[in-house]
């Protein structure tokens, strides 16, 4: 297997960590205690051409793909974790457009979505319907030239800022994943407000709120792709934000080891550095081997990606494991600081909260294995 960062795509992730290092990491640790969600900073990442990577360029996107929006935001995620899901959401909601919407849907709403002036959201986790959202009841009822959307959704990423949303509804009458469709919700529409905001253990910076629909009337034309085709609309988009998913536990992971470098090389016990002991040196070599074996296994899965090849097992296995090397990682960052890494005052105690979300979202670490033994067994 030939693989190598081409120098564009180097150049992509060097302005990325120039804007993160001067932009967000200034910044994070306020932001996330105070729960702000920066939404300046996220503007600037949309005219950096960061919320539309994997967009072509005739579309608004910066073209530049998905090894590159990996490379990007894994820069991110180290310096500011929940600006890192924002980004990774943002991009995620470009893809329903881009593979299911008409010309005329992609004109309305993708360019502004990829040039960063449209913030989009992705709805599909309802209250009772979390891993299996075959099991949803938010329903869609066709009257004339509208349907009439009534449901919650729950845990939706800036939901509360997006200006467009991806929403999954059950449109026909079949039970489990048939029957269902894909819209797009614009904000403000009659019937639709925003419900409860989620007061969350980490990522504080990012917004996560609950969506409400009361006989909200969507016109029809905002059905994306065909009837019945909602499930399969939200496994691709999820495909693709499982690759960011991964870029982002690789961020936090890189910033934990980062953190346990550094402390344990100032750090003196016993009349040495701490760095100097055999069990620290270990667990500083175990996690940066599984951060390495992370990466490459998230840029595999963007590259293949990028080529157009199927990549759901292995964006599945990319989300899996860099997820758990993320929380294995800041496990050990805290660790080696002792009881200061226990205290606001040490960014490993943000890591540490900021990477327990990633082996959650966008598919628990079980539902990962699901996908992965399904692929593999039937090979
Ligand atoms: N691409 C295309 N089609 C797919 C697909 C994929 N990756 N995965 C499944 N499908 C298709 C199947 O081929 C099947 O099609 P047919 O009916 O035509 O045969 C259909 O979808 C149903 O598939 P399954 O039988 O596999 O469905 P299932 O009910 O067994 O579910 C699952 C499988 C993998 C568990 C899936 O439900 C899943 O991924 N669950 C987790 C959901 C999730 O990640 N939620 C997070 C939401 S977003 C979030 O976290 C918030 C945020 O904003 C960050």
């Amino acid at each position: 297997m030939a693989f190598e960062i081409t120098s564009e795509q180097e150049m992509i992730r060097l302005m990325a960590r120039d804007f993160a290092r001067k932009e967000l990491e200034p910044m994070a640790a306020a932001w996330e205690h105070q729960g702000i969600f920066p939404m300046d900073a996220i503007k600037k990442m949309g005219e950096l051409g960061l919320l539309g990577m994997m967009v072509p360029p005739e579309l608004g996107g910066s073209g530049a793909g998905a090894v590159a929006y990996s490379l990007a935001l894994q820069e991110i995620a180290y310096a500011c974790a929940s600006s890192a899901v924002t980004m990774s959401v943002a991009n995620l909601s470009t893809e329903p457009l881009l593979k299911f919407g008409s010309p005329e849907q992609k004109e309305k709403w993708l360019v502004g979505l990829a040039e960063g002036a449209l913030l989009g959201a992705f709805a599909l986790t309802e209250p009772g319907a979390g891993s299996d959202p075959g099991s949803m009841a938010t329903t869609a009822v066709l009257r004339k030239d509208k349907y009439i959307i009534n449901g919650t959704k729950v845990f939706i990423t800036h939901g509360q800022y997006a200006d467009i949303i991806n929403l999954i509804a059950r449109t026909g009458q079949e039970r489990g994943t048939k029957g269902l469709s894909a819209f797009i919700i614009e904000k403000g529409m009659p019937g639709f407000t925003i419900g409860t905001k989620e007061d969350k253990m980490g990522l504080r910076a990012s917004n996560t709120v609950e969506l409400v629909f009361e006989d909200c009337e969507v016109p029809a034309k905002n059905l994306l792709g065909n009837p019945g085709e909602g499930f399969k609309v939200a496994m691709l988009a999820l495909d693709s934000g499982r690759i960011g998913i991964a870029s982002q536990a690789v961020g936090i992971a890189r910033a934990a080891l980062a953190e346990a470098i550094t402390y344990t090389e100032q750090r003196r016990q016993f009349g040495k550095t701490i760095n100097s002991f055999q069990a620290i040196q270990f667990m500083i070599a175990d996690a940066a081997t599984q951060i390495e074996a992370a990466s490459w296994l998230t840029l595999a899965a963007a590259d293949r990606k990028d080529r157009g090849l199927k990549f759901t097992k292995e964006a599945s296995m990319a989300k899996l494991y860099a997820s758990e090397t993320a929380n294995k990682a800041a496990y050990m960052a805290l660790q080696v600081h002792g009881g200061y890494g226990y205290t606001k005052e040490y960014k490993v105690e943000r890591l540490y909260r900021d990477a327990r979300a990633t082996t959650i979202y966008e598919g628990t670490s079980e539902v990962q294995r699901i996908v992965i033994a399904r692929e593999v067994i039937k090979t």
